[in-house]
C-alpha cells in the first residue's frame, strides 16, 4: 500500500493518525459533543430556509416542498451515517478528503479536496451576499441608507463594491484567527438566537394555516419534488463541516457521531415544519419574488413585530453559517497543504493562536473578492453539486474500507452496510442529475482546473513521495 508513484496511492490509517498525533504545535483540542451539535446547526440553518424556500416553493415544488425537504434530508441522513463511521475512524482535519485518501487513493482524495474547497468557499460567498442584503434591508427600515455603489457588486445597479460583505468577512476572519473556542462561543450565541427565531415562527404562524393552500399539493408534479430537493439541498449543506473539526475534538469517538446525527435531526425536523407552515399560511405562488419568505409570511398574516424579529434572527443565522463554513474551508486547505498537494504555507499553525492563520486569510480574501466585487447569482447550486459529489465519495469509501480493512476498530458503525451507503449514492446521484445543466458544466470545468493543478504541482510535492 502507499508509497508508489501511482495516482491511486493510498495512505494507511495508522500513518495518518500517527502523523496528526506526533505533529508539534498542531491544532488545539477544544470541542465537545455540545459544541459540535451547535456547530452543525450553526452551519446548516441559514440561506436555505431564510432565503431559498420561498422561491423553491413558487418555482419548483409548490406545497410539496415539504417532500423536497424530506428527500434531501433523507439523502443527508444516509450520508451522515457514513460520515460518522469514517470521522470516528479517522479523526483528522481533512474530512471527506482524508477518507478518500485512505479508501480510494490520492487522485480521488485530491478531487474531493478540490471539490470541498469549492463547496466551502462558494457557500461562504453566497451566504455573505445574503447577509449583506438582509443588513441593507434592516438598516433601511431604521432610516439608514447605504448608497447603491457600496452595497452592490461591480456593475450591478451602479455598484462598485459590496461593503457589508467585506465588513462581515473581516470580522469572521478575525474570530477564526483568534481561536476555535472563541469562535465556538460566538457560534453558540448565534445558534440560540436563530433557533429561537425559527421556533417563534413555527409558534406564531402555525395558527394561521389554511389547509386549502396545500391544494394542489403537486402543482409541478413529482418531478418538481426532486427539482426542489436539488435546489433546497443547500439548506442542509454544512453538517459535514463538523467532520472537518475532528482533529480539534476532545473525545472524537463519542462526540462526532452525536454532533453529526443530532444536528442533522434537529435541522430536518425544523425544515419540515417551516416549509409545511410557509406553504400552509399563504398560497405557494406568492413567494415568487421574495428573498425573505419567513419574514414575508409573518408580515402578510399581520404579525409585523414577528417579521422584524425574524429578520434579525436570520442575520444571526447567516453569520453562524459563515463562521462554520469559513472554518471548514480553512481546515480542508490546511489538510491538502499538510499532505503536500498545495503549498506548505497553508498548513502553518500560528504559534500564538493555534490556528492556521494563512489559510484562514486566503479563504477570507477569496470570499471577499467573490462576494464583494462579483455577481455570484447562481453559485449556490455549485455548492450543491460539490457537496453531493463529496457525499458519494464518502459513502463509497465506507464500503471499500469495510472490504479492504475489516480489521480496523470501528467505534461507530454505520448500520446496514452496504445498503445504507448505496442508498446514499443513489439519492445523491438523482439530485446531481436534477441540478441545472449549467451547474454541471461549470463543475466539470472546476474539476479540469483541479486536475491540472494536481499534475503540475500536487503529484510532485505530495508527502507520499517521501517514503
Ligand atoms: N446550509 C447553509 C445555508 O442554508 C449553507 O445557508
Amino acid at each position: 500500500m502507499g508509497k508508489s508513484n501511482s495516482i491511486f496511492r493510498t495512505k494507511s490509517i495508522e500513518e495518518l493518525l500517527n502523523n496528526s498525533k506526533s505533529e508539534k504545535g498542531g491544532l488545539k483540542k477544544s470541542l465537545g459533543a455540545f459544541e459540535l451539535t451547535m456547530m452543525g446547526i450553526g452551519a446548516v440553518i441559514g440561506t436555505g430556509i431564510f432565503v431559498l424556500t420561498g422561491v423553491a416553493a413558487a418555482n419548483y415544488a409548490g406545497p410539496a416542498l415539504v417532500l423536497s425537504f424530506i428527500v434531501s434530508g433523507m439523502t443527508c441522513a444516509f450520508a451522515a451515517l457514513c460520515y460518522a463511521e469514517l470521522s470516528v475512524m479517522m479523526p483528522v482535519a481533512g474530512s471527506a478528503y482524508t477518507y478518500g485518501y485512505v479508501g480510494l487513493g490520492e487522485i480521488w482524495a485530491w478531487i474531493i479536496g478540490w471539490d470541498l474547497i469549492l463547496e466551502y468557499t462558494v457557500t461562504v460567498a453566497t451566504v455573505t451576499v445574503g447577509w449583506s442584503a438582509y443588513v441593507v434591508q434592516i438598516l433601511q427600515a431604521i432610516g439608514i441608507n447605504i448608497p447603491a455603489a457600496f452595497s452592490n457588486p461591480l456593475g450591478l445597479n451602479g455598484g462598485i463594491i459590496n461593503l457589508p460583505c467585506i465588513f462581515i468577512l473581516a470580522i469572521i476572519i478575525a474570530f477564526l484567527i483568534k481561536g476555535v473556542s472563541q469562535s465556538a462561543k460566538l457560534n453558540d450565541v448565534l445558534v440560540i438566537i436563530k433557533l429561537g427565531v425559527v421556533i417563534l415562527f413555527i409558534v406564531l404562524a402555525s395558527g394561521h394555516i389554511k389547509p386549502i393552500n396545500w391544494h394542489p399539493f403537486f402543482p409541478y408534479g413529482v418531478n418538481g419534488v426532486f427539482k426542489g430537493a436539488a435546489i433546497i439541498f443547500f439548506a442542509y449543506v454544512g453538517f459535514d463541516a463538523i467532520a472537518t473539526a475532528a482533529e480539534e475534538v476532545k473525545n472524537p469517538q463519542k462526540d462526532l457521531p452525536i454532533g453529526i446525527i443530532c444536528s442533522l435531526l434537529i435541522c430536518t425536523l425544523l425544515y419540515i415544519l417551516v416549509s409545511g407552515i410557509l406553504t400552509g399560511v399563504l398560497p405557494y405562488y406568492v413567494y415568487k419574488n421574495t428573498a425573505a419568505p419567513v419574514a414575508f409570511a409573518l408580515q402578510k398574516i399581520g404579525i409585523s413585530w414577528g417579521s422584524a424579529l425574524v429578520s434579525v434572527g436570520a442575520l444571526c443565522g447567516l453569520t453562524s453559517v459563515l463562521l462554520v463554513m469559513c472554518f471548514g474551508g480553512t481546515r480542508i486547505l490546511f489538510s491538502l497543504s499538510r499532505d503536500g498537494l498545495l503549498p506548505k504555507i497553508f498548513s502553518d499553525i500560528n504559534p500564538k493562536y493555534g490556528t492556521p492563520v494563512k489559510s484562514t486569510i486566503l479563504i477570507g480574501i477569496v470570499a471577499m473578492v467573490l462576494s464583494g466585487f462579483l455577481q455570484v447569482g447562481r453559485l449556490a447550486e455549485m455548492t450543491n453539486i460539490g457537496t453531493l459529489i463529496a457525499f458519494i465519495i464518502v459513502s463509497l469509501s465506507v464500503i471499500i474500507l469495510r472490504k479492504k480493512r475489516p480489521d480496523l476498530e470501528r467505534k461507530f458503525k454505520c448500520p446496514g452496510v452496504p445498503v445504507t451507503p448505496i442508498i446514499a449514492v443513489v439519492f445523491c446521484s438523482i439530485l446531481v442529475f436534477s441540478l441545472p445543466t449549467f451547474t454541471k458544466i461549470v463543475f466539470v470545468i472546476w474539476l479540469g482546473i483541479g486536475f491540472s493543478i494536481y499534475f503540475i504541482y500536487g503529484r510532485k510535492h505530495s508527502t507520499m513521495n517521501n517514503g
